[in-house]
């Protein structure tokens, strides 16, 4: 899949990676949001005692916290992120929960591993493979450490239009800012089952199986539908951190007012999601 000219991948990354680390705690904070769709690829991912899990674009490793219950014991979880300050929050939060067994913790850029070939029997990806600038190169990697007839597991934005969580704070920010001098890869751009199928079979997957994921989230306020979105979107939390007050000011109003459609009978906001999860076979 192919991104538009002038795209500089080397920034994209940075420009994640400094919006994830900026986010790191409020994102783990605004997890329990997602929490059916990381139990639905917890699930795909058909995890057993004894097994060796690579948890990639971990985040602050919560599907890996999750993922050591299920492998222990005998099994371990490694959790990697481009983001140091994801994997420090992670680690920081096990700690306390005391659940640091068979937990680990390490940077990684998805598209370059520094793990051998064939060590680890499950791949985990939640809401990972659209933020890399070259999927089929994340793809390859996942499938080169995993071991012949090892899974990955892994969940990926639904279409636009069934995404407002994400779409509803997109469209105001394209309506008031001036459209980026190059244009960003799509977080929806995996969001049909055909295409990702297709991603997945060209990466040398086989057994592929796709379930849709639809969830729904519920917000007392604009306020909080907007600060929701930050929490979860690295890179725009990063450049929106870069406007001029009255300019953040002005995008937080545009958002409450296309909030209104989707008001909930508590006087609150019940806005949908769909989410794709996929598994496959090395
Ligand atoms: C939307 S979060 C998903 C976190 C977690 N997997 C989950 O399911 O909640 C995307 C994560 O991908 C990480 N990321 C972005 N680009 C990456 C790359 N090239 N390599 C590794 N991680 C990357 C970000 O730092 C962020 O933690």
């Amino acid at each position: 899949m192919s991104v538009s000219a002038g795209f500089d991948a080397r920034r994209f990354k940075a420009m994640e990676r400094a919006g994830f680390n900026r986010i790191a705690a409020r994102y783990a904070e605004g997890a329990h949001l997602r929490a059916d769709l990381a139990a639905a690829l917890l699930d795909a991912a058909e995890l057993a005692p004894g097994q060796h899990v690579l948890d990639l674009a971990s985040g602050p490793g919560l599907l890996a916290r999750d993922a050591a219950a299920r492998v222990t014991p005998g099994g371990w979880v490694l959790a990697s992120d481009i983001a140091e300050g994801m994997l420090a929050e992670g680690a920081r939060r096990a700690a306390v929960e005391d659940r640091t067994e068979a937990l680990a913790f390490t940077a990684a850029d998805a598209e370059h591993l520094c793990l051998p070939d064939a060590s680890f029997d499950r791949v985990l990806a939640g809401l990972a493979l659209f933020m890399s600038p070259h999927p089929p190169l994340a793809l390859a990697e996942m499938r080169r450490v995993l071991r012949p007839g090892g899974r990955i597991a892994l969940s990926v934005w639904g279409p636009r239009e069934a995404v407002p969580l994400l779409a509803c704070a997109q469209d105001c920010i394209a309506r008031l800012l001036p459209p980026p001098k190059v244009a960003r890869p799509s977080v929806f751009r995996f969001g049909d089952a055909a295409t990702l199928t297709a991603a997945l079979t060209e990466a040398g997957f086989s057994d592929v199986r796709i379930a849709p994921c639809p969830f729904r989230c519920h917000f007392p306020d604009a306020d909080s539908y907007w600060q929701a979105f930050l929490d979860l979107a690295g890179g725009a939390a990063e450049a929106l951190s870069r406007l001029p007050g009255a300019t953040q000011d002005a995008l937080r109003a545009a958002v409450a007012a296309d909030l209104e459609s989707h008001r909930s009978a508590d006087g609150g906001y019940a806005v949908d999601a769909l989410a794709l999860v996929a598994s496959a076979r090395a």
